[in-house]
């Protein structure tokens, strides 16, 4: 049975011992919940810039709210090309602990073993821990990686929370003063390239036995928010033939949606769904509720998204009900690098192990760094591929291969 060095072993173990400590950080108690420019956040990152300084590394927080930390190369010039490792710091609700987390705490590790044995490439190592990958506080997302990769939309910064709190006043509050997220992109010609290590998030690499695998592809994703409005009235003294119900509307916009995504090939979710005026009495009069599609193939989810606004617009002729929609999320598939997918098929040969690559369903912050620079991810194995759940669960010797 092949096992990984005891030196990555106890590595993996620290790796593993720290993402708890991160799961301790959460803006809710017994559960993890981290979401961007929270104070969690801020207190997430000066834990991770804490060990990147213990593993030799220089430390500081972008303007987007990143955590990043340089471990310089043999020239020692900050104008070197620079590799970049990393993946987000942020969570979903009720989260595990591993997403995101352990892409960043793994690659510390790597550098903390460079550091030990004085060894330096001939390029700067950045390991970035992107503030927002996850879009839930503000709903947009790869807000971290867009920013270091130049790709930032100011727009974004007239967006607000469930708290009413405008991105721009929660940026102004966790760094205290006023700065520009556009200043922290790297200048693209100086970026070797980006590489994510990740959890799977999905059944594959367990049911092949295998710790890691290729990512060869990312699935292009987009996001919308929908308003349903209908008409509000007394549940009682209203004939149902009579009603604009718009949740009963909303409930069979739904069902179609899921429909349109099995005929068509695609995946869709409805993640969040808000009813007003929300009174066991009252007949509701507008719904608010988010749609996420992906699939691997740009033109069959335009395709589809197509079809879901027509089948909406149906509805609405004989219904009488209104709706506005905004898209607050667009991310073309994005293909991993062949250089960097064979670099990765070497050193997986060099372990022994077989080598599987595997297309992402997930989102990642690659997808934004692809815009600007060659990008490669590795996927690591997790149990029964659960993950955006408390059940998120890896081995350490997963982990140390
Ligand atoms: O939604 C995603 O695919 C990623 O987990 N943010
Ligand atoms: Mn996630
Ligand atoms: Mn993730």
């Amino acid at each position: 049975m092949l096992k990984p060095d005891l030196e990555f072993i106890e590595s993996a173990q620290r790796a593993l011992d720290r993402c708890d400590t991160l799961g301790e950080i959460s803006s809710m108690p017994g559960v993890i919940c981290r979401t961007y420019l929270s104070t969690e956040h801020q207190a997430c990152n000066l834990q991770v810039q804490e060990w990147m300084a213990q593993a030799g590394m220089h430390t500081w927080v972008d303007a987007a709210g990143n955590c990043c930390g340089r471990y310089s190369g043999s020239s020692l010039d900050d104008n070197a090309s620079t590799l970049i490792l990393g993946s987000h710091l942020d969570t979903i609700v009720n989260a595990g602990r591993y997403d995101g987390i352990l892409g960043v705490i793994s690659a510390i590790e790597l550098i903390d073993m460079l550091n030990k044995k004085s060894q330096r490439l001939p390029f700067n190592i950045d390991v970035v821990g992107f503030g927002d990958e996850e879009g839930v506080r503000f709903g947009a997302t790869l807000l971290g990686s867009r920013a270091i990769s130049g790709t930032w939309d100011n727009n974004w910064l007239e967006l607000s929370d469930d708290e009413n709190i405008s991105m721009q006043q929660a940026l102004d509050l966790f760094h205290g003063e006023r700065r520009d997220p556009n200043s922290a992109a790297y200048e693209s010609e100086k970026l070797l390239a980006y590489l994510e290590l990740h959890i799977e998030q999905g059944p594959v690499l367990q049911d092949e036995d295998i710790p890691v695998g290729i990512v060869s592809a990312i699935a292009g994703a987009r996001r919308f928010s929908f308003e349903i409005h209908g008409m509000a009235g007394h549940a009682g003294t209203v004939p149902m033939q009579m009603r604009v119900d718009a949740l009963s509307i909303t409930a069979k916009i739904i069902i179609q949606i899921e429909q349109i995504a099995l005929d068509n090939n695609f995946v869709a979710t409805v993640g969040k769904l808000e009813v007003s005026p929300g009174a066991v009495n009252v007949i509701p009069g507008s719904c608010h509720f988010t749609l996420d599609v992906r699939s691997g193939n740009d033109d069959c989810l335009s395709d589809g998204i197509q079809k879901i606004f027509n089948m909406i617009e149906d509805h609405q002729k004989g219904m009488g009900f209104s709706f506005v929609s905004e898209e607050i999320h667009t991310a073309s598939a994005v293909g991993c690098s062949d250089w960097i997918i064979n670099c990765t098929k070497k050193a997986i040969e060099k372990m022994s192990l077989p080598v599987i690559s595997l297309v992402s369903g997930a989102g990642h912050d690659a997808m934004a760094l692809a815009e600007v620079c060659d990008v490669g991810m590795i996927f690591l194995r997790c149990k029964d591929g659960i993950s955006h759940h408390p059940e998120e669960f890896v081995t350490r010797d997963d982990v140390a291969w």
